[in-house]
């Protein structure tokens, strides 16, 4: 920290009794997610402190999303409503961040409409943001900082994260694959691995500060290829190997990860459901149609009686595994065959949960220049119909858990009743069930004595007996 950055925390804490605070902002996925604790790290680094509401913070953090038109459009509302906050105290820095910030003509639009946002940077400057913040602040120097390529993956970040038992660890970066309709490749830049042997120091130091479950992130982790193992002959640690490594580290109870690509899920990740045991039942794998014309039109380059035999062999290896998907409807062209080709598949897979989205149109993708014959009418009442349907799998799948006894890790009481405990099942399910506070962090057996379409509700066993 300079001199300067000292004397104005010491002066602030003076005029306003305390450090200044900030508030993060973040929409869009668990990667933005994770770079809005590094963000949260780093300002914390400088001496801010975590703000509860917007009124109180000397700075806020927009990160933003733009994978679909109505991510783009929260952003710009939130944008309506700070510029009051702004207004009424024009010292509070502004800064906007992620996806969004990576396309010039938003870039430009912020500038233009929005003159008042102190400081815009992008996906692959998240490091240089303290730098641009203390000259907003010493200086009053606006700032655009928005590198086109992804550089080098830098290590040693700090984080402040949401949670104390459960944490993301990004493995890698970026995506290759190129979906028609996607915009994140553009966004978020090539494919590129972490080290192995720095996932391992940071899952470790997690262990190490009582985290009991890592959720590994990354666009496409089928594609992570560690480098540092004998990359140069050829045997780079792929996906499977680093969850063998990560499975060995003391502490760690529970290993998810989000996302894979159905067209480069292998027999070694199907395989390391049975040799690591504490790879969690759940598996959420993206098919985002059931038709093998539209998957093609959408570059995904697997048919559906692929994706079809990949659940299969997932399920004869770990047959209580929960699987649960991404679907997009109304993809241009889609026609009424194809969607009843997506609904056939949903019968099929009987999927525990799906998102379900509404196909958007992105500048700059490849789909955005189709021809889309499809009326906004068809595409709603084929979206409520297989929401409506999912919603009912959904309740039937969470039906046969009742009276099950459940390991769950206990994340944290509910804000809005302390005397309520929220936790997840191995497969991922969330239990809400009646546990004092100190419980957080443990594995515990709950009943499951009651059910709803998005949760499950149980209670400890009379001994309240834990793992
Ligand atoms: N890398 C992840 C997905 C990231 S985006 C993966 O491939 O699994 C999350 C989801 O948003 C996608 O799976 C897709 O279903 C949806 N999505 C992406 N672009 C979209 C668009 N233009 N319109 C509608 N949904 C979209
Ligand atoms: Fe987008 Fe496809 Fe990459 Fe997922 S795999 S981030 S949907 S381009
Ligand atoms: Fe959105 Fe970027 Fe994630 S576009 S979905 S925040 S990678």
């Amino acid at each position: 920290m300079t001199n300067q950055w000292e004397d104005y925390l010491y002066e602030y804490r003076e005029r306003r009794g305390g450090a200044p605070a900030y508030l993060t902002e973040t929409l869009g996925c668990q990667m933005n997610e994770r770079d809005s604790e590094t963000i949260a790290g780093l300002l914390s680094g400088m001496g801010y402190t975590r703000a509860v509401s917007r009124n109180e913070a000397a700075v806020i953090v927009v990160n933003t999303c733009s994978v679909r038109e109505n991510a783009d459009n929260r952003f710009f509302g939130m944008l309506g409503q700070i510029k009051k906050i702004k207004e009424a105290r024009p010292e509070t820095i502004t800064a906007v961040c992620g996806c969004m910030m990576q396309q010039q003509h938003i870039v430009d639009t912020v500038r233009e409409k929005y003159p008042w946002v102190d400081i815009i940077f992008g996906t692959h400057n998240i490091h240089e943001f303290p730098k641009l913040l203390q000259n907003a602040v010493l200086e009053r120097v606006k700032s655009v900082l928005v590198h086109g390529e992804a550089g080098e993956i830098i290590e040693g970040l700090p984080a402040k994260r949401e949670f104390p038992f459960k944490a993301y660890v990004n493995i890698m970066f970026g995506c290759d694959n190129y979906c028609s309709y996607c915009i994140v490749p553009y966004t978020r830049g090539r494919e590129r691995s972490r080290q192995p042997a720095a996932i391992e120091r940071e899952t470790a130091e997690l262990a190490r500060d009582g985290v009991k479950e890592i959720m590994l992130l990354g666009q496409n982790v089928n594609s992570y290829r560690g480098r540092d193992f004998g990359a140069m002959s050829g045997n780079a640690l792929d996906f499977p190997g680093l969850l063998g490594r990560l499975n060995a580290i003391n502490g760690i109870e529970r290993i998810r990860f989000m996302t894979s690509h159905p067209k480069d899920l292998s027999q070694g990740l199907i395989d390391a459901y049975k040799s690591c045991e504490k790879l969690c039942g759940a598996i959420h794998l993206p098919v985002q149609s059931g038709s093998s014309r539209v998957l093609a039109r959408m570059n995904r380059r697997y048919t559906k009686d692929e994706y079809i035999g990949l659940i299969d062999r997932l399920r004869a290896a770990a047959p209580d595994i929960a699987v649960t998907t991404d679907l997009i409807v109304g993809f241009p062209g889609e026609t009424e065959t194809d969607f009843e080709e997506t609904m056939e598949l949903i019968e099929r897979i009987r999927f525990d949960s799906a998102f379900t989205f509404l196909y958007s149109p992105r500048r700059g993708t490849p789909a955005a220049l189709y021809d889309d014959p499809v009326s906004e009418e068809d595409k709603h009442r084929r979206f409520n119909r297989m929401v409506e349907r999912l919603n009912e799998i959904t309740a039937e799948k969470n039906r046969a858990y009742m009276g099950r006894t459940e390991i769950v890790l206990a994340e944290g009481s509910s804000k809005t009743n302390p005397a309520m405990m929220t936790g997840k099942t191995d497969s991922g399910k969330v239990v809400n069930f009646r546990a004092p506070a100190e419980l957080a962090g443990r594995m515990l057996p709950v009943r499951i004595t009651g059910i709803r379409t998005f949760s499950l509700y149980g209670e400890l066993p009379a001994d309240g007996g834990t793992c």
